[in-house]
């Protein structure tokens, strides 16, 4: 497991968000048949790395869905969102420590930008076999592209939206 230590200073160094109107355009791309499909409210939505709360609450209210996890380190972060959110569920621990709820999930977001490449790869295994990811550290699409048999072109579903006050790219994939 990567050093939380090295975990905790880079996400110290970027604090973004996702815009509300990014989010609504990742929900539009992921309820594309081609892409997802419909979204039930019986889905589970996580957002690793949940920061102030704001995205997830995004997600939830716009997408309907009951249950809406975030997982965010930094305390004062999670404070905030407990605070602001409550009909979302928040826990105060690292992701590599909460893997039962990357099992649960059936759509994973994380606005990963700011994360060391190692975090993604040691919850990988634990996301479900036809969960969706929609995930911002595009080098992550490199390693599966070469190491987990998914394909250049049909595999990913590429959108840019406004997040962390810049346009971002996120990439949308299938767990297989
Ligand atoms: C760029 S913010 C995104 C906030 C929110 N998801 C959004 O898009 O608006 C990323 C957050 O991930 C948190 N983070 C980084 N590594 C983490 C880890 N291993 N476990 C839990 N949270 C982590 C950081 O503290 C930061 O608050």
């Amino acid at each position: 497991m990567l050093e939380l230590k090295e975990n905790y200073r880079l996400a110290g160094t970027i604090n973004g968000t996702t815009s509300a109107e990014g989010i609504q355009a990742i929900l539009d791309k992921l309820g594309e048949a081609e892409v997802y499909g419909n979204i039930d409210s019986s889905k589970v939505i996580l957002d690793i790395g949940s920061g102030d709360g704001s995205a997830l609450n995004e997600l939830k209210t716009r997408s309907g869905v009951t249950r809406a996890i975030g997982v965010e380190f930094i305390e004062s972060r999670h404070d905030e969102a407990v605070a602001n959110y409550p009909e979302c569920e928040f826990h105060l621990a690292a992701i590599q420590e909460k893997l039962d709820l990357v099992a649960e999930a059936d759509i994973i977001f994380t606005n990963d930008i700011c994360f060391p490449k190692e975090v993604f790869w040691s919850y990988w295994s634990s996301i479900k076999v036809g969960a969706a990811v929609v995930y911002n550290k595009i080098s992550n699409s490199v390693k599966l592209i070469h190491h987990y048999d998914y394909d250049r072109r049909e595999d990913f579903n590429k959108l840019t939206v406004e997040a962390n006050n810049m346009l971002s790219e996120f990439h949308i994939i299938i767990k297989k």
